[in-house]
Parts: C-alpha cells; structure tokens; sequence
C-alpha cells in the first residue's frame, strides 16, 4: 500500500506558504513567513555601529541573529528567555545567512536581526532563515541571492519535504529523521545542513535533491513578496 501522509500531502509537497514583508513597521526590515501552521516573523535592526567597541572589526561587520519561540507557540508553553536550543539556532542562522551577504560593505557595524515563532509545528528554524533572508533584503542590505530552507526527513523508510511536528515524532520503525537545508537560491550553494536524526548514505542525494526543488518553490514565494512590497510603495 502506498505511503500516506498524516495530513495527505504527498511526499514531495510542501505545507501552504504565506510570506509577506513590512510586517514591523518600525524595523528597517522586515517579513514574515510561514509553513502551514509554522508561522515566524523576523525584523532587521542595522546596520549600526557595533558596541561595546572593543567588538568592533575594521574589515568587516557582523550579522547577529536572536532567534526564539514565543511562550504560547507551542503546546507546552515555553519558558520566556534564551535556552541552549534557542541560542544553537540563533548560531546556525547566523550561518545560513551569512553567505548571502555583503558584510565588508558595513566595517565595524553590526546588523541586527531578531526571528520570533508565533506558531510553532516543526520547520521553525526553516521558517525562520525564510522571513529573515527576505527583511534582510526589505531593509536594502546588500545581498548576493536570497536564502531558501527547508526540512526533509525520513519518516520510518519515506523520504518526505517539511515535516510536520506529528511527522517528526514519529517513533515507529526506523523512527524519523530531521535534516534541515539552506541554501542560496540561484546556485548550488549550501549554507546549512543540519541533521538530527540518521539517514542512510545513499539516501542523503534523495534528500539534498528534493530540499533543492523545494527551494525552487520557496524562492518563488519569497521573491513575490518582496515584489509586491515594492510595487505597493511605487503605487502609493
Ligand atoms: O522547529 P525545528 O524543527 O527547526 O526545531 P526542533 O528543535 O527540531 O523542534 C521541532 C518542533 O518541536 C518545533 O517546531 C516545535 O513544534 C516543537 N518544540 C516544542 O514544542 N517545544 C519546545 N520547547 C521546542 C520545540
């Protein structure tokens, strides 16, 4: 019998996507960005000069993300504050993004960047890296490309796009397997790989591969906002 998804989808097929920018109107940048029920907003500060000073680098400026899930994003409610896994995926997204930027244009500023999850259900670091490469671009940062991600796992022996939280605490089996890209959308580009979970050799170009025309999607939905954003200022 074929494999059937919790929520019907086909292996390949993503949750509906929403992405929007200039939600934060006080931000220099800003957007929004969901995966059905994963909803993550982020807002860009900067860039600005860098203090304490000593901070400073002369050659370069610096990207610095702050990532966290609301208290009520999820069913046990979070604890307000920074945790270990909030500040690892503040650190990761630093690096999924940083490779799309221009950061020696800004010497000894900082730019800021902070991702709240509103709705948590799997893929919030995903999300997350999607609403922050589109206000990056909304507050005019040099960029080279945007930045798509996206989760693909193994739920038991399918290899499956975004995953639900339902599908990641799939026990059964082989259990299931989270592996969390990004890259940069108009080359091969990687800038995160991220797995938790095990995933068989010859199973990891399946997944790449798959994360990749995901990414195709993604990117059309990302470029979209940001055109209608601009489109709406030149129309005011
Ligand atoms: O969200 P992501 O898949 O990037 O990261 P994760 O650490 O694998 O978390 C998976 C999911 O677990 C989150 O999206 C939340 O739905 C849930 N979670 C939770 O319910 N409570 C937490 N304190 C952390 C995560």
């Amino acid at each position: 019998m074929a494999f059937k998804r919790s929520d019907g989808r086909k292996l390949t097929e993503l949750r509906p996507m929403i992405a929007k920018v200039g939600v934060v109107p006080n931000a220099d940048g800003s957007a929004l960005f969901a995966f059905g029920s994963t909803v993550a907003i982020a807002a860009v500060y900067g860039p600005r000069k860098l203090h304490p000073q000593h901070m400073q680098n002369p050659a370069t400026g610096i990207l610095r993300c702050n990532y966290d899930l609301l208290s009520f994003s999820v069913y046990d409610r979070k604890r307000p504050g920074p945790s270990r896994r909030s500040q690892e995926i503040s650190k990761v997204t630093e690096w999924a993004l940083s490779p799309a930027l221009y950061l020696e244009s800004f010497p000894s500023s900082v730019v800021d960047v902070q991702i709240y999850i509103l709705q948590a259900d799997a893929g919030t670091r995903t999300a997350g890296i999607n609403a922050a490469s589109m206000a990056l671009a909304h507050a005019g940062i040099p960029m080279r490309d945007l930045i798509c991600s996206v989760a693909v796992g193994k739920n038991d022996k399918e290899v499956i796009i975004d995953l639900t939280k339902e599908e990641e605490d799939y026990k059964e089996g082989e259990g299931s397997t989270d592996f969390a890209v990004a890259k940069l959308a108009n080359s091969d580009e990687f800038s995160l790989l991220q797995l938790d979970g095990k995933i068989q050799p010859e199973v990891v170009s399946k997944a790449i591969s798959m994360a990749k025309d995901a990414c195709i999607q993604i990117y059309e939905i990302q470029k979209k906002a940001l055109k209608d954003c601009v489109e709406g200022v030149q129309n005011e």
